[in-house]
């Protein structure tokens, strides 16, 4: 298994591209389920998680040609030759729960695997399920796989949401779609992914209105068409990497970032005194003056503080001026970065879902485990900033969400490289 190996370094300086959204991406390529005509993608971003989404449409008989270096992915769902998404496929990463809606709209049966994913909570699906009973659906829990059923195809209805989920809003606005009649989603996610796959979907010939507010509403149409749509930029590959010159010192450029993508955190960025300026090419980050002060943060659905780059923000807080509370509302178990950083030399107090931070001068390189997705790259931060050598193992995590980390980093002048494993 690969490692990475960080040295700090000093002050970064240099521009950094943004890719597309993974998780953008991860439901605007089922959504190619929804239509016999061809959907391409455009930015998609290069990632693992992407080509196990790739072999997940494959299983289902769904043709990926993957163009321009994977940056285009051309999909046809013309002939679906299997309904079934295998465990072995699913267990990989939850986000494969979203061949569910589509599948189930444009072909009334679908047998699904329960998902796995990143260790970091319990995350049941029982709000994808719901949504799709709301619709009309019929579903059956056997040995591990959902099996759902509409014969005679879904109807619209209201789905009323007791708390916010990303991914069951995307299961029930692609299955909406499709069905019979309107729909109202409530308690609607609002992420950008969700605007975005609400767009592709339109392009398509879907009749949708309110997406990015908490009120979506869906009026089916019988057929939907193809459609090109570039992916919106990764919001959090962007939040992470604003955090590099926050962090170690310097300044750097992410190419296509926009405020309006990352607004509470750099609310929070400017509150530690940390300088955000938008260009003509993207979003410009640098210290204001000397140090970063402590900030509290609460993480909470967007528009509020994204729990995905939490982790990433308690790197930056490890060496910040004063103490700062981080509270972790959207998931239970998502500080197991915090005992690694604390091998580093972070002063660190967990109590169930609030971790408190007292900044420590300077971390020290130690050998550290990445234990999810967004966990990797914050102890690769940290890195950047230590004294000495952090070699950060198991980062195949990082792979199924972070494009070319290393050469993205090296770039602004991090030291930086892989370690191949045996
Ligand atoms: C998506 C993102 C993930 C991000 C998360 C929250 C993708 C591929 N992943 O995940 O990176 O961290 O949004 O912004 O887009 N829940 C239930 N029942 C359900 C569904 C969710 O209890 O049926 C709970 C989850 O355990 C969690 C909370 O709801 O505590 C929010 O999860 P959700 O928004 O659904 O996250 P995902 O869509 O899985």
């Amino acid at each position: 298994m690969d490692s990475i190996l960080v040295t700090g370094n000093g002050p970064l300086s240099g521009q950094i591209p943004i890719a597309g959204a993974k998780n953008a991406c991860l439901t605007l390529m089922p959504a190619t389920l929804l239509s016999d005509a061809p959907l391409t993608l455009t930015n998609a971003p290069r990632l693992s998680d992407i080509k196990t989404m790739t072999t997940l449409l494959q299983s289902l008989g769904v043709e990926v040609t993957s163009l321009q270096d994977g940056q285009v992915l051309a999909m046809s769902s013309h002939d679906l030759t299997n309904h079934v998404a295998d465990y072995d496929i699913v267990r990989k990463m939850r986000a494969s729960i979203l061949v569910l809606g589509p599948m189930l709209a444009r072909h009334g049966h679908a047998v699904v695997s329960l998902p796995g994913g990143c260790a970091i909570g319990a995350r049941p699906v029982d709000l994808h399920l719901k949504a799709l009973e709301a619709l009309g659906a019929e579903l059956e829990l056997k040995e591990g796989y959902v099996h759902a059923k509409a014969s005679q195809g879904l109807r619209g209805g209201t789905v009323d949401f007791p708390f916010v989920s990303v991914g069951a809003t995307e299961n029930a606005v692609m299955a909406a779609s499709l069905a019979k009649g309107g729909t109202v989603i409530k308690n609607a996610a609002r992420e950008p992914e969700i605007v975005d796959l609400v767009q592709c979907l339109q392009k398509m010939g879907a009749q949708i209105s309110g997406a990015g507010t908490s009120t979506i509403e869906v009026q089916g149409v019988d057929r939907l068409d193809g459609a090109t749509h570039p992916v919106v930029t990764d919001r959090i590959e962007l939040g992470t990497y604003m955090l590099a010159p926050a962090i170690c010192g310097g300044e750097v450029e992410c190419l296509g970032g926009r405020i309006e993508l990352v607004k509470s955190f750099c609310e929070k960025l400017d509150e530690a005194g940390v300088a955000v300026e938008e260009t003509k090419a993207g979003l410009k980050v640098a210290r204001k003056n000397g140090a970063v002060k402590a900030v509290d943060v609460v993480t909470e659905p967007f528009p509020g503080f994204p729990t995905d780059l939490q982790a990433q923000m308690m790197a930056l807080m490890c060496t910040a001026e004063g103490t700062s509370v981080l509270e972790e509302k959207i998931f239970e178990n998502r500080f197991m970065h915090a005992p690694e950083l604390m091998r580093m030399g972070a002063q660190i107090d967990v109590q169930g879902g609030t971790a408190t931070v007292t900044g420590v001068e300077r971390l020290k390189g130690a050998p550290v485990m990445a234990t999810d997705l967004r966990a990797s790259v914050s102890l690769i931060l940290a890195g950047l900033a230590a004294e000495g050598e952090t070699l950060v193992n198991r980062v195949y995590h990082l792979d199924r969400g972070y494009e070319r980390v290393e050469e993205k980093l090296g770039h602004v002048g991090a030291k930086i490289e892989r370690v191949e494993g045996q």
